[in-house]
């Protein structure tokens, strides 16, 4: 095939074509505008592609050198934005090889000796994912980090804890927030676990049944640092269990993201008041001059779905394709580039967000004081004091009762009035029914106490770095 042919899509396959493709069928079936962001990782897989054909003796010294210099002229181009993407050659693929067969000549055309576009595509999108791997993590822990801080300085700040969104037990703000590092923690070891099997290489595997030339598969894997090979060639050309596996974390992710989203915009209305976020990170209403919205939190709750969209995109594209390769691949692309897009965007502004977060103390517990917060630490109390449970639970209701319709906190009763409910009740109930006594008390592994959560940040920084 010339270099002529090459450009010619009509042309490029064989003689066997006897007809053009329309131009409509031409703009359905091409991917270039899309894919040519895997340029770097399609060169890259290229060269080591010919490295080892050379190293085979596949092709020449000669052969190999001349890639390289073509390769790198297509880099600088490519960078410099002159290369010239073309629609008739249909993906980044083509456009590439072609432009090293009209800057080399023979060799060019040898660079796929043993090679199908299918192996390739699936090698330059596995490469592709693990760098994008490596900066979601590093952003992670970014992300991590601004929350420790944060939690850092909130470790004594009182706040409601809530059950069906009604006042439970007072928890430190700085513990809440934790509970965010959690998930995030474990996001960051779904995303080293799967970059495992991203981490295979594909190359080899042809168009779906291997090759009969004699390639060198592990000495290709070490040269991309692949930590394996893929062992079936039918396998390594047609899953995309891998996309679908990090597209599958990164919507778990948003979800956290989305969950902490939904509390920024709750903390901030004025029916909480509780923070108050950045104005860099608000809009106002052009309508209305009082407002200050919580865009950027709204958004990223919003761009959850999203993500979870490319992820039921992505696993039904697999569904009902029988091996091996089929071009419905081809639209594994898009929800892919958007899902890491989305990620990296929002852990950014996140991290940036999280940062700046205005915490308002005494809204949050007077919030706590509201909700009888400490009503199970009286029954706590009447249990130390020899009552079951279930009796003492029974009574601290009847005592939160009278309180509501006294409209007072069970800790502005008298303790003649206390004691109506249960003699037992003595002077130190105050401590317990104060809500830094009920936050004290909790100091256990995982509880809220806050020389509980003042371990856990020292944790969480050791691991952080
Ligand atoms: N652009 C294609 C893709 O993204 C490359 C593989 C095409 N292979 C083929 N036999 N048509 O999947």
């Amino acid at each position: 095939m010339s270099t002529n042919q090459l450009d010619k899509k009509s042309q490029a396959w064989s003689a066997l074509f006897s007809e053009p493709m329309s131009e409509l069928v031409k703009r359905y079936t091409a991917s270039v505008f899309f894919d040519k962001r895997l340029w770097a990782a399609d060169i890259q897989g290229s060269l080591a592609h010919a490295e080892m054909l050379q190293a085979q003796g596949l092709i020449s010294a000669a052969d190999w050198e001349a890639i390289q210099k073509g390769m790198a002229q297509i880099r600088s181009e490519i960078e410099a934005g002159t290369f010239e993407w073309k629609l008739d050659l249909e993906d980044v693929h083509l456009n590439i090889e072609a432009r090293l067969t009209q800057l080399v000549g023979d060799a060019g055309k040898r660079l796929h000796t043993g090679r199908s576009r299918n192996d390739q595509v699936a090698t330059d999108v596995r490469l592709w994912l693990r760098g994008e791997i490596d900066e979601i993590g590093v952003l992670l822990i970014e992300l991590q980090k601004a929350l420790v801080d944060v939690a850092d300085k909130n470790a004594d700040t009182i706040l409601p804890g809530f059950t069906h969104l009604q006042v439970a037990q007072p928890v430190a703000f700085g513990h809440h927030l934790l509970a965010y590092v959690e998930m995030f923690a474990r996001d960051a070891e779904r995303m080293i676990d799967l970059r495992k099997r991203v981490n295979r290489l594909p190359l080899g595997s042809a168009a779906l049944a291997g090759t009969s030339y004699p390639l060198d598969r592990e000495r290709v894997a070490r040269t991309l640092g692949f930590e394996a090979v893929c062992q079936n060639s039918l396998d390594g050309v047609s899953d995309r269990d891998f996309a679908i596996e990090f597209t599958a974390a990164a919507s778990l992710l948003m979800v956290h993201v989305s969950r902490l989203s939904e509390e920024l915009i709750l903390w901030m209305s004025q029916s909480f008041g509780f923070i108050d976020l950045a104005d860099r990170f608000c809009t106002g209403s052009s309508i209305m001059p009082q407002k200050k919205n919580p865009d950027v939190p709204e958004l990223a709750r919003g761009k959850t779905g999203r993500v979870v969209g490319h992820l039921m995109g992505l696993i039904t594209l697999m569904k009902g394709q029988p091996l091996a390769y089929n071009k419905d691949n081809q639209e594994d692309k898009e929800p892919l580039f958007d899902t890491v897009d989305t990620l990296k965007d929002t852990l950014r502004i996140f991290a940036e967000m999280a940062a700046g977060i205005t915490v308002k103390p005494e809204a949050m517990e007077r919030a706590a004081k509201k909700g009888y917060a400490t009503a199970t630490d009286l029954a706590d109390y009447l249990v130390k004091k020899g009552l079951p449970f279930r009796d003492a639970h029974e009574v601290v209701a009847h005592a939160v009762k009278d309180a509501i319709a006294a409209g007072v906190d069970l800790s502005e009763l008298p303790l003649d009035k206390l004691k109506t409910y249960n003699p037992a009740i003595e002077q130190d109930v105050y401590e317990v029914l104060s809500l830094r006594g009920s936050l004290n008390a909790r100091n256990i592994l995982g509880g809220t106490a806050p020389e509980q959560v003042r371990a856990q940040v020292a944790r969480h920084r050791t691991r952080l770095g």
